[in-house]
C-alpha cells in the first residue's frame, strides 16, 4: 500500500502544508497551527541532528504531514518524539499515516534508542498500536517505541 505514496522531508513550510494545517484547524487539531508558529518563530524547525518534518503525497496531493523531534521533555540523550502527525480526513484509513511512520522510524533508527509521543484520541492510540508502540504511563507520553 505504501508503495502509492511520495514521503518526503521539507525545509519550508509551502502553500499545500498551510492548506492541510487549515483543515485540521477546522477539525479541531491545535497541534497543526502549533507546528506553524513554532516553524515561523524559529522554535521547532525539525532541523536539529535526527530531526527531520515529513510530508506525504498521493497522486501529487498533499495527503498526510508529521515529523520527528528531540524529545523536549526528556534531558537524555537518545530519545525521540514522534510530533504533529496529521491524515487529511478523506485520506485516512488508507495508508497514508503507515506511509509517514514507516519513513519516520527509518529516519529515527541510527539517531534515536526511545521514540516517544502522546495521543489524545483512541483512533491515534489504535493507529500506533498497530505501528508497533506500546501504551505507557508516563506524565507526558502516551506512547513509546523502543528502537
Ligand atoms: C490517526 C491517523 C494519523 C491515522 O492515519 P491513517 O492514515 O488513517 O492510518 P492508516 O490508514 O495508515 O492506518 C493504519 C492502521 O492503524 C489503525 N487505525 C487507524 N485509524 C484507526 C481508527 N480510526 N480506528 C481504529 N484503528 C485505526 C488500524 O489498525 C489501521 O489499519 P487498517 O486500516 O488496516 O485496519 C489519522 O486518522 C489522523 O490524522 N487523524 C486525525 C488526527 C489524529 O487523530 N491524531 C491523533 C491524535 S493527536
Amino acid at each position: 500500500m505504501t508503495q502509492n505514496f511520495q514521503v518526503s522531508a521539507i525545509d519550508r513550510i509551502d502553500e499545500d502544508l498551510r492548506a492541510l494545517v487549515a483543515i485540521a484547524h477546522v477539525e479541531g487539531y491545535a497541534f497543526m497551527d502549533r507546528l506553524i508558529e513554532h516553524w515561523e518563530s524559529g522554535s521547532n524547525r525539525f532541523d536539529r541532528p535526527g530531526e527531520q518534518y515529513f510530508i506525504v503525497r498521493k497522486h501529487g496531493q498533499l495527503v498526510a504531514a508529521g515529523g520527528l523531534n528531540r524529545d523536549p521533555y526528556c534531558d537524555k540523550e537518545g530519545i525521540g518524539r514522534v510530533r504533529h502527525v496529521y491524515v487529511a480526513p478523506d485520506a485516512r484509513r488508507g495508508g497514508a499515516g503507515t506511509a509517514l511512520m514507516v519513513e519516520i522510524l527509518s529516519a529515527a533508527r541510527g539517531h534515536f534508542t526511545l521514540l516517544r509521543l502522546r495521543t489524545t484520541t483512541d483512533r491515534g492510540a489504535a493507529f500506533y498500536e498497530a505501528l508497533g508502540f506500546a501504551r505507557s504511563d508516563a506524565t507526558d507520553a502516551s506512547h513509546v517505541m523502543q528502537l
